[in-house]
């Protein structure tokens, strides 16, 4: 096993380019995977190299860097560099549509182009100004996740044990994670916590993902399909379900991983806290409910497959939605940077997430 720093480099900007570790590799190898270019970006994220939330948000703001520099180099005139970004900005708000955390950095980052332009500033200025504010992007996270994995962490008591979905953790992010951050949180506080990871057909983020960062930092982690979560929880072995989330709506309904949903469900059914651990990037005021937030569909041959080899018949079905919405009356409280914040989330969120 390889230890790594901590909080390590999930994305950085390095020689003029997008450089990210190739999560589509672990555990088996840490390969850094080199973005040149726009279109190999969307596909880092589209191929899921690069994911997890707040992760592709941080992503996404390097990716309009690279686009500026490339433009600078082909054209002269402000106004024929700003379009070709749009045109980029364009190409990664559509590689992934759940996570609002890509369209929030898109945004933040676009403004700023735009208003540096109106302003008449020169190109260069203009990309050293994006690279600053990329770099915020990206320290911003790791501030924000330290933040709500203090606040979470007091949720835990001593020798707790934590369920959790997917991978929310450090590689979801800029580098320490949410509901693993939390974990991560609890242990740096000086408590001994361990984590139940569901496995997360199809792609196995906390089998493969999950389970490898917990083990290199020495927390215990045992990994379970994710049918056997109803098992674990009836057994009482668990003290608290959290997961991450990729769109939070103004209700307090949580978009995250497939599978949450009958996560949060289980929880209710057995009296187990279930908690969702999100920064406000990943908030949508826009989105009034949970029934606004648009769902990724992927490959049913993700489904097909298992771990690289067909698992079903030729010719059979398949459906492949990425996440799923677990509503706001099945979410015991939402931990944020601000602090922890319980129902009614209409009025709670928008006091800590303006
Ligand atoms: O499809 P993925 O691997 O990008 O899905 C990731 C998740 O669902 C995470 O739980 C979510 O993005 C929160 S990450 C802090």
């Amino acid at each position: 096993m390889t230890a790594l720093p901590f909080p390590f480099p999930v994305v950085t900007w390095d020689d003029q380019e997008v450089v990210l570790i190739d999560q589509t590799l672990l555990p088996e190898r840490i390969a850094w995977r080199r973005c040149g270019n726009i279109t190999s970006l969307c596909q880092a994220i589209c191929e899921l190299a690069v994911r997890g939330a707040p992760a592709i948000g941080v992503a996404a703001g390097f990716g309009l860097v690279l686009s500026w520099r490339l433009a600078m180099e082909k054209n002269n005139q402000l106004a024929d560099i700003l379009a070709r970004f749009q045109k980029d900005r364009k190409q990664l708000a559509a590689t992934r549509p759940t996570a609002v955390n890509l369209f929030w950095a898109l945004n933040r980052l676009g403004s700023l182009a735009e208003q540096l332009v109106d302003q008449g500033k020169p190109a260069d200025e203009i990309a050293a100004n994006l690279l600053a504010e990329a770099r915020t992007v990206l320290d911003e996270d790791v501030a924000m996740c330290r933040s709500l994995g203090m606040h979470g962490q007091k949720l835990l008591p001593d020798f707790a044990t934590v369920l959790t979905h997917c991978n929310a953790g450090g590689l979801a992010t800029g580098g320490y994670g949410t509901a693993v951050g939390v974990v991560f949180a609890a242990k740096e506080s000086g408590k001994t916590i361990s984590v139940i990871a569901d496995e997360t057909r199809p792609l196995l983020q906390g089998a493969r993902l999950t389970a490898w960062e917990l083990q290199n930092q020495g927390i215990e982690v045992t990994v379970i399909c994710d049918s056997a979560a109803a098992s674990i929880l009836r057994l009482g072995k668990v003290d608290a379900v959290i997961t991450g989330a990729d769109r939070i709506a103004a209700n307090g309904d949580a978009a995250n991983k497939i599978g949450t949903y009958p996560l949060a469900v289980l929880a209710n059914r057995h009296g187990v806290p279930f908690y969702v651990a999100a920064p406000g990037s990943t908030f949508d005021a826009a989105c009034a409910t949970g029934d606004d937030i648009t769902i990724e569909l992927r490959d049913p041959n993700e489904v097909h497959e298992f771990h690289g080899r067909r698992a079903t018949p030729e010719g059979v079905g398949g459906w492949n939605p990425a996440f799923d919405v677990t509503p706001n009356d099945l979410i015991t409280a939402i931990i944020t940077e601000h602090g922890v914040v319980r129902p009614p989330y209409g009025e709670s969120l928008a006091k800590v997430w303006k």
